[in-house]
C-alpha cells in the first residue's frame, strides 16, 4: 500500500469507518468589506478557508488589525460577511446561535447586578429564572473558584475574577462553542498563565470547541491543536501550525525543546509578513 494512502487525516480518524466527519465550523473563501464613513473601503478580510473539527482547540494570532474580530465576530453572528460562506453544524450563521458562547477582551459585565445574576443573564433575558439554572451558574462559578463570590458586585474583583465571571456567562448556555478574543490580554502574566490553565480545563472536562484570539505566541501554542497565522490587511490566513505536542499540557510545557521550536517557526512568520509589507 503506498505511503500516502495510509496516511489519515486528524476528521478521518474521528470515523472507525473512514468517512471524514463533517466539521463543526467550516468557512469558505470568506470575505469581508466594510464601507467607511470617509467613502474608503476596507477590505478586511480576503479568502478564508478554515475548518475546525468537533473538540478542536484552535489559537488564531496575526498582527494588529489583520480581521480577527471581524472574523470572530462573523463566527458569533454579530456581523455579516460580504463574500463566500460560514457555517456551524453545518448551518449557515444569520444571527447569534444558543450553542456559540462568545468572551471579549472586557468581561463586559453589569455593574449593578451582583456575579451570580451576570451568569444568569443569557438565561434570564429569556425569562428563565429556574431552580435549575441558577444551580448551574453555581456550578460553573465553583468550577472557575468564585463559588464565594456570588454575592459581591464586578466592582469588587480583580480583573481576572471578572473575566472568569466572563467564561462562566459564555458556559451558562452550555454552548458547543466558545469564541473568544483576546480574553487574557489586558490582564498580568501570573493571572494569565493561570486562567490559561483553566481554560484548558473547561475545553477538556466540558468538551468545547474553542476559537481562541490572542496576540501572544506562546499562549497560542500552549492552548491550541493548530495555531492560524494571520497576515496583514486584508487578513488571510497566511499558514497554519499544526502544535505536535502532546497533552495533558501544562505551564512546564512552555521549557520543552518543541514548544520553542514552535515559537520561533510562527514568530519567524510574522517576521516575514512584515518584511514583505515593508517592501512594498
Ligand atoms: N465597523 C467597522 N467599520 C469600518 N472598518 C472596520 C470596522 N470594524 C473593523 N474595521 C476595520 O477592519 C480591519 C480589521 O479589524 P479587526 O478589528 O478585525 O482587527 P484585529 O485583527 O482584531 O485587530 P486587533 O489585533 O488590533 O484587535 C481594521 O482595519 C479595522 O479598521
Ligand atoms: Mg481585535
Amino acid at each position: 500500500m503506498p505511503v500516502s494512502s495510509q496516511v489519515k487525516t486528524l476528521t478521518q480518524l474521528a470515523d472507525p469507518l473512514g468517512a471524514p466527519a463533517a466539521p463543526l465550523i467550516a468557512i469558505k473563501n470568506l470575505q469581508k468589506l466594510f464601507a467607511t464613513r470617509s467613502g474608503e473601503t476596507v477590505h478586511a478580510l480576503s479568502n478564508i478557508d478554515l475548518d475546525v473539527a468537533d473538540h478542536e482547540f484552535i489559537s488564531v494570532v496575526g498582527p494588529s488589525g489583520c480581521g480577527k474580530t471581524t472574523l470572530l465576530r462573523i463566527l458569533a453572528g454579530l456581523d455579516v460577511a460580504s463574500g463566500g460562506t460560514a457555517t456551524v453544524a453545518g448551518e449557515q450563521l444569520t444571527g447569534p446561535r444558543p450553542d456559540v458562547g462568545v468572551v471579549f477582551q472586557q468581561a463586559t459585565l453589569l455593574p449593578w447586578n451582583n456575579v451570580l445574576s451576570n451568569v444568569l443573564l443569557p438565561l434570564q433575558l429569556k425569562g428563565d429564572r429556574s431552580q435549575a439554572s441558577i444551580a448551574r451558574a453555581t456550578k460553573l462559578l465553583t468550577f472557575m473558584g468564585l463559588g464565594d463570590f456570588a454575592q459581591k458586585y464586578p466592582f469588587e474583583l480583580s480583573g481576572g475574577m471578572q473575566q472568569r465571571v466572563a467564561i462562566c456567562r459564555a458556559l451558562m448556555r452550555d454552548p458547543k462553542i466558545l469564541l473568544m478574543d483576546e480574553p487574557f490580554g489586558a490582564l498580568d502574566a501570573m493571572t494569565r498563565e493561570m486562567l490559561n490553565m483553566e481554560l484548558m480545563r473547561v475545553w477538556s472536562e466540558e468538551k468545547k470547541t474553542v476559537v481562541f484570539i490572542t496576540h501572544s505566541i506562546p499562549e497560542a501554542v500552549l492552548l491550541g491543536d493548530r495555531v492560524v497565522v494571520m497576515s496583514p490587511r486584508p487578513g488571510r490566513i497566511s499558514a497554519v501550525v499544526h502544535v505536535d505536542i502532546p497533552r495533558p499540557r501544562s505551564l512546564r510545557t512552555m521549557g520543552q525543546p518543541r514548544f520553542g521550536e514552535l515559537c520561533d517557526q510562527i514568530r519567524a512568520m510574522f517576521g516575514a509578513e512584515t518584511h514583505a509589507v515593508a517592501a512594498l
